[in-house]
């Protein structure tokens, strides 16, 4: 399995570092037949599989049932999970949640913004952390391009620097200019996985159901699709129901 060291060396030497969200164990199992370098349970499944209006309605016991089916699913895919909302605001919560994460097969808990002190106590009891700037989703009441104005996007440099301090195994930069995603990306050591962050930084990530386009839904302006599995499924179920009825 890849590790933090190996995340590192990838930066240095310019090999891009791919992320994919996941949340069962099936396409788990898929993502790493693909060879995805880091898969991320991100709290979007909130949204994308749980048909949620916010990533901040997803609970701690939900994020460990997907974390261990992503588990079951791989055998040597470093996982990344996502604190959710409200599991990180002191310290000592956020070491609990962030053990409870890891027993469930996390290799490293990803935190929204900025709760230094409670990154920092998780960095001390050895667990890895990823951070997640930009458009926070969790607290975010616009899904607007961050860093837009200078005072911003110096905000997020700054912000940016002191995690990197902290030395993550990498640092998600979503929906900023382009700019703004390769200057923070020069400035850290860690890996940047852009989500909408033009295309200098060290990785990519981007929400699975959106790469395959699994709901008929808009999806963000910074997306690839690689797939309709809308059409295809609803295509394959229609045959089903045909053979169901015909045979
Ligand atoms: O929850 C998620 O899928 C994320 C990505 C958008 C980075 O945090």
């Amino acid at each position: 399995m890849l590790t933090t060291s190996d995340f590192l060396a990838m930066k240095r030497g310019g090999k891009k570092i791919s992320m994919l969200t996941s949340y069962d164990a099936a396409f788990a199992r898929m993502a790493e037949a693909a060879q995805i370098d880091m898969l991320l349970v991100g709290d979007s499944a909130a949204n994308v599989l749980l048909g949620m209006n916010r990533t901040a309605e997803i609970s701690m016991e939900i994020m460990q049932v997907l974390t261990a089916a992503v588990k079951r699913g791989t055998s040597n895919t470093y996982i990344v999970c996502d604190m959710p909302f409200g599991s990180d605001g002191d310290p000592k919560n956020a070491v609990r949640n962030a053990k409870l994460l890891i027993n469930a097969g996390a290799n490293a808990v990803k935190i929204e913004g900025t709760p230094l002190e409670s990154m920092r106590a998780i960095k001390e009891i050895g667990i890895d952390i990823v951070g997640h700037l930009g458009l926070l989703p969790q607290t975010a009441i616009d899904f607007k391009q961050r860093g837009k104005s200078q005072e911003d996007a110096e905000k997020i440099l700054g912000d940016a620097i002191t995690i990197d301090e902290l030395k993550p195994c990498a640092i998600v930069l979503e929906h900023i200019p382009a700019e703004l995603g390769e200057k923070i990306t020069k400035a850290a050591n860690a890996p940047t996985i852009g989500i909408g962050a033009g295309n200098c930084t060290d990785g990519q990530v981007l929400v699975m159901h959106d790469i395959l386009k699994m709901h008929p839904f808009k999806t963000p302006p910074f997306v690839q699709t690689f797939e309709n599995f809308w059409e295809r499924g609803v295509s394959a179920f229609a045959e089903y129901k045909k053979w169901v009825e015909e045979k």
